[in-house]
C-alpha cells in the first residue's frame, strides 16, 4: 500500500491544473447506458473510481475505451473516453463491483429505463454515514417501477417501460436527482422533479443528456421538468472542472500561504467556499486562465461554516476547511448537516496537534499557531486530503497512509503539489 510523505512548512507557489470533476464524470459515464450510440467524454480525470466504473459498465455490455493523448494536447489534459452500449448484455450489477463505489448503484436508472429491468446490489462507498437509497427507489417507483429487495439486491422492474410522474424529494439528494433524471429521459410522458439537487454536476449531466436528444428544462434549479423521448443518440461532452479539487487546493494555499493559479477552475462553481476563504483572509480572483488564490503574511481568521446542498458550503470540503481552521487565530465552529458521520478526520488531525472537540453535528476547532507532523491515516477520500493539507502546513514530517483513498478522487496529487513547491513524495509498497 502506498504512502505519501510530506515535509511541511513550504508556501505553495505556481500553477496547478484542475482536472475534470469526478462527481460529474461518474454519472455521465453511467448515462451512456441509456443509448445504443457512442458517448464520447472529454476531460475525464485519471482516477481509480473512473477505471472501476469502466469495468462495471463493461459488465453490462458497454465497450469502454480510453483514447491516447492527441497531438497538441496539453500534458495535463484529461482523458477522452468512448462508451458504446450497443446491447445491454447483463442487467445485474453484482455485489463485488457495486460494493466498492456507491455511485455505481446509479446504473439502476439507465438499465431499468432501457431494458425494463435491473438487479443491482445495495451500494458501498466511503465510510461517512449510513447513506441509504430509499429516495432513489422512491423516484423509480414514482415512474412506475416495481421494487423489491432480494438477498442484498434491489430488483427493479418496469416490463412495459417507465411512465412520467411527479417526484418530490423530501431531502435534497444528488444521487436521487441523477437517478430520476436519467430514468425520466426515456419514460413515456412528462416527469417533474421537485426539490432537485442544484449541484453543477447535475446540470452537467443534464447538458450531456440534452445533447443526446433528451428534453430537459430547469436543471441546476430545484425544479426539473423532463419530457420523455423513445430513444437517445450519442454525443460528445467535456466534463466540467472539479470544484472540490479546486476548493481543496485553495484551502491548502490559504493554510500554507503563497500564491497559486488554479488553472481551468471557475469561481461560479464554488462561490460559497470562496466567500468563506475571503473571510478567512485569502485573496481570491477569477482570471481568464482560472482562479488565483493568495494569502500573504497575515493570519488565518476563524470563520464558522455549515455544510449545505449547493449553492451552500459543500460537505465535500468540510474536512479540508477543518484542517485550515486548526491554524486559525481563534475558535471556529463547523457544522455538518449532510452526513451524520463525516468527522473521521478529527482524531487524525489531532495527531498533528490540532485541538478539535465534537458536539453532536458540530466540530469546535481551537486554532493553534503550529501543527507538528505525524503519521496519519484516513478512512475516506476527503478526510485523507484534509490530512495532506494539514501535513503541508505542519512542521516536520507527516506520513499519510492508505493513499488508495486519495487515488479515488485526486489525480496526480503529489505531482501537482510538488510543482507548486511542496516537499511531497509517494512511497510505494508496504511499510
Ligand atoms: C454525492 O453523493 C457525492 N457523490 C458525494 O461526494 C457528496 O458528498 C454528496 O453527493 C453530497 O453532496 C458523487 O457525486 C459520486 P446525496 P450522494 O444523495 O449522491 C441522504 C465524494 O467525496 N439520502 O446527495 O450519495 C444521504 O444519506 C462523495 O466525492 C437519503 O436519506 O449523496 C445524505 O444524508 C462522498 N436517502 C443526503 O441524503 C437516499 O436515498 C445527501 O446524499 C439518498 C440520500
Amino acid at each position: 500500500m502506498d504512502r505519501i510523505r510530506i515535509v511541511g512548512g513550504k508556501p505553495l507557489q505556481g500553477v496547478l491544473p484542475i482536472g475534470g470533476a469526478k462527481n460529474a464524470a461518474l454519472p455521465l459515464m453511467i448515462a451512456s447506458l441509456l443509448t445504443r450510440e457512442t458517448v464520447t467524454l472529454h476531460n475525464v480525470p485519471r482516477l481509480s473510481d473512473v477505471r472501476q466504473l469502466m469495468r462495471i459498465l463493461g459488465n453490462h455490455g458497454a465497450d469502454a475505451a480510453i483514447s491516447g493523448k492527441r497531438m497538441g494536447q496539453a500534458e495535463d489534459a484529461g482523458d477522452t473516453i468512448t462508451l458504446s452500449a450497443r446491447d445491454i448484455v447483463d442487467t445485474t450489477a453484482p455485489y463485488e463491483l457495486v460494493s466498492r463505489m456507491r455511485a455505481s448503484f446509479w446504473v439502476i436508472a439507465p438499465l431499468l429505463a432501457r431494458t425494463g429491468e435491473a438487479r443491482v446490489s445495495l451500494p458501498g462507498g466511503c465510510a461517512i454515514g449510513t447513506r441509504p437509497v430509499d429516495l432513489l427507489l422512491m423516484a423509480l417507483e414514482n415512474l412506475g417501477a416495481s421494487i423489491e429487495i432480494e438477498a442484498g439486491y434491489v430488483v427493479a422492474k418496469a416490463p412495459k417501460g417507465l411512465k412520467g410522474g411527479r417526484i418530490d424529494f423530501p431531502k435534497v439528494t444528488v444521487g436521487g436527482t441523477h437517478t430520476a433524471l436519467m430514468a425520466a429521459t426515456l419514460a413515456d410522458g412528462t416527469t417533474v422533479i421537485e426539490n432537485a439537487a442544484q449541484e453543477p454536476e447535475v446540470a452537467d449531466l443534464a447538458a450531456c443528456l440534452i445533447k443526446m436528444g433528451a428534453r430537459i428544462s430547469g436543471a441546476g434549479t430545484s425544479r426539473i421538468v423532463v419530457d420523455g423521448v423513445p430513444r437517445l443518440d450519442g454525443a460528445h461532452h467535456a466534463v466540467l472542472p472539479d470544484r472540490i479539487e479546486t476548493g481543496t487546493y485553495a484551502m491548502a494555499v490559504a493554510m500554507t500561504g503563497g500564491d497559486i493559479l488554479l488553472q481551468g477552475a471557475r469561481t461560479d462553481l464554488l462561490q460559497s467556499a470562496f466567500d468563506v476563504l475571503s473571510a478567512v483572509g485569502a485573496e481570491v480572483t477569477q482570471t481568464e486562465e482560472g482562479v488565483r488564490v493568495r494569502r500573504d503574511g497575515r493570519g488565518i481568521r476563524p470563520v464558522d461554516v455549515t455544510t449545505e446542498p449547493f449553492p451552500g458550503f459543500p460537505t465535500d470540503l468540510q474536512a479540508q476547511f477543518m484542517a485550515l481552521m486548526t491554524k486559525a487565530d481563534g475558535v471556529s465552529r463547523i457544522r455538518e448537516t449532510i452526513f451524520e458521520n463525516r468527522f473521521m478526520h478529527v482524531q487524525e488531525l489531532a495527531r498533528l496537534g490540532a485541538r478539535i472537540r465534537l458536539d453532536g453535528d458540530t466540530a469546535i476547532v481551537e486554532g493553534m499557531p503550529t501543527l507538528k507532523g505525524a503519521p496519519v491515516m484516513a478512512t475516506d477520500l476527503r478526510a485523507s486530503v484534509s490530512l495532506v493539507i494539514g501535513g503541508l502546513a505542519a512542521e516536520g514530517e507527516t506520513m499519510v497512509h492508505r493513499v488508495y483513498h486519495l487515488d479515488r478522487g485526486f489525480e496526480a496529487l503529489e505531482k501537482k503539489l510538488l510543482r507548486c513547491g511542496a516537499e511531497i513524495e509517494r512511497i510505494s509498497g508496504e511499510r
